[in-house]
């Protein structure tokens, strides 16, 4: 039996268990490790959700590293026109450093697409994206992942520090929007 959780007015079906998200982790850390292997990475995470796939990943990660916290603020919406700006720690300084983003899903793109336009004002050596979640399907502008935990079809997702309505953030495994059936 699907474990089934219900948020406000909606209910989702478990799509990807806690124990597949680790197993993923584990391999996805891998990469990150053989790849950025006795170098000094800044690490900034994507908040609010990407803090619990993060929090998970960094304990596997063996090369150097600080690690900050950031947060995107948007404007009208965050279409290709919508403006945005980047919550930074006043300190954080990039110039030069080799930076590894932490976000927890890319769906159309824009998000990313704005925080790689923002943080290249602050002329960092060389950025990298570790996403959680790709909606490849449902991408209107294109962003390079460098490391991707799952690739999930076009229906909406919580759990694993995704939320619905600020709700769902907490669950260990990832739902998805169950189908509507009359
Ligand atoms: P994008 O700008 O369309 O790529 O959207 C990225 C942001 O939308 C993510 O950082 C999430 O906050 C949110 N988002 C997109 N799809 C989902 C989903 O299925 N569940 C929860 N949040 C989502």
């Amino acid at each position: 039996m699907s474990k089934i959780v219900k948020l406000e007015d909606l209910e989702f079906v478990e799509f990807i268990s806690a124990h597949r998200i680790y197993e993923r982790i584990v391999e996805m850390s891998k990469d990150i490790n053989r790849d950025f292997a006795n170098k000094k990475i800044t690490i900034l995470v994507v908040m609010n959700g990407a803090f619990m796939f993060a929090a998970d990943l960094v304990r596997f990660l063996e090369f150097e590293s600080e690690l900050h916290f950031i947060r995107v603020k948007s404007y009208k919406g965050m279409s290709s026109t919508g403006k945005a700006s980047l919550e930074l720690p006043s300190d954080l300084n990039l110039e030069g450093k080799d930076v590894l983003v932490i976000e927890d899903i890319v769906d159309t793109g824009h998000t990313m697409n704005k925080v790689f336009e923002l943080l290249a004002q602050m002329q960092p050596k060389s950025v990298k994206l570790a996403a959680f979640l790709s909606k490849d399907e449902c991408r209107e502008v294109d962003v390079q992942i460098d490391y991707l935990a799952f690739n999930i079809p076009d229906r909406f997702v919580v759990g694993y520090g995704l939320d619905y309505n600020g709700l769902g953030r907490c669950f260990k495994d990832i739902y998805q929007l169950r189908p509507f059936v009359k």
